[in-house]
């Protein structure tokens, strides 16, 4: 159809990707056969690639996601491994018409697991130099901690000397937080948060996907956040929609995910009217693209199914994903 050419054609931006989270079934199962590592043998859903494939299309919770999503990163030990998954992401990212791409990666799921912090950033540099030069597609990586942890595990890694310096030598750009959100209220990471924006990183974090919309005040007002990832809850709150409206505030909202994840029941369900009519700005984002059956076209279409926007809609969304990403000026310009 006429739109959906529009749709691939449109310059975009992806700004909520975890990169463990592009971990297809087929590279999972390549590379533990690789590293020989084992994969439970009690959860039959690890049979094969097409078993565990089949699992994805039932997760009942964010938690029942998180389970296999740590599993199946387990297998991800060298550079190399580090480099052809961001490198088959960046690729079918690029066939769907992103041109700039905002990608989160969980060092403490790797670091805990003894895999250096430098093999997981030397394996991304690696395939982000290929995105440049083979699909001129360009990338920032956010760094991510894990809300389920205790803050001053959190505390240490961001304050290790080779994550200190991924800082300071500009490969990482900002930091998210994101894993378990029940329980685990933004405030609780003020000091990390503090502490990045005196560094001048720029920050975001998970808010508002399972959690209440008190979670996204609670992220804007603590930890001083230029985005929120998810969000979908802002919608219930009348008050905060404007406020967030007012300040410029982007949401990185996840149609499927937050289909697969139960967060709602369907596409239609996302606020997407409601955000448009209160002048919320957002992109849309595949989330985890090998997990939730789609990568970001695949969400602009159902969204499209789903709300029928119009042409000059789509524009302004695109748009303001431009105005809302973290590269520099003379990049939002070329990609404007
Ligand atoms: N929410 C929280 N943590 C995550 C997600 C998510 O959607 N994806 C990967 N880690
Ligand atoms: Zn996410």
């Amino acid at each position: 159809s006429p739109i959906h050419a529009l749709l691939l054609a449109l310059p975009k931006c992806e700004h909520h990707i975890h990169l463990e989270g592009a971990l297809t079934p087929s590279l999972l199962f390549e590379l533990a056969a690789r590293n020989n590592t084992t994969l439970p043998v009690d959860d039959l859903a690890f049979t094969s690639p097409e078993s565990l494939r089949s699992r994805y299309e039932h997760f009942t919770s964010l938690d029942d996601f998180l389970h296999y999503y740590y599993i199946g990163m387990s297998v991800l030990i060298l550079p190399s491994d580090f480099e052809a998954l961001a490198w088959s992401y960046f690729q079918r990212a690029a066939a769907n018409g992103v041109h700039h791409a905002e990608v989160f990666f969980d060092p403490q799921a790797h670091t805990s697991r003894g895999v250096a912090y430098s093999t997981i950033l030397s394996g991304f540099n690696a395939a982000r130099h290929r995105a440049h030069e083979e699909l001129r597609m360009s990338t920032e990586l956010i760094c991510c901690f894990l809300r389920h942890l205790p803050p001053p595990d959190c505390l240490a890694t961001f304050n290790q000397a080779e994550v200190q310096e991924s800082f300071e030598n500009g490969a990482v750009t900002g930091i998210g937080l994101d894993s378990s959100e029940l329980d685990f209220p933004p405030q609780l990471f003020g000091e990390l948060y503090r502490k990045a924006g005196e560094q001048g990183l720029r920050r975001t974090a998970h808010a508002g996907e399972e959690g209440p919309a008190a979670y996204i005040a609670n992220a804007i007002d603590t930890l001083g956040v230029e985005r929120i990832d998810h969000g979908i809850k802002l919608a219930e709150d009348a008050e905060l929609m404007q406020r967030v409206a007012e300040s410029g505030i982007m949401l990185t909202i996840c149609p499927f995910s937050n289909v697969l994840l139960r967060c709602v029941k369907s596409v239609a369900e996302v606020p997407i009217r409601k955000f448009l009519n209160a002048g919320v700005r957002f992109s849309i984002n595949s989330d985890d693209p090998a997990y939730f059956g789609g990568y970001v076209l695949e969400n602009y279409c159902a969204v499209q199914e789903a709300h029928n926007l119009g042409e000059e809609e789509w524009e302004n969304i695109c748009q303001a994903g431009i105005e809302g990403s973290w590269c520099t000026q003379e990049r939002k310009e070329e990609l404007l």
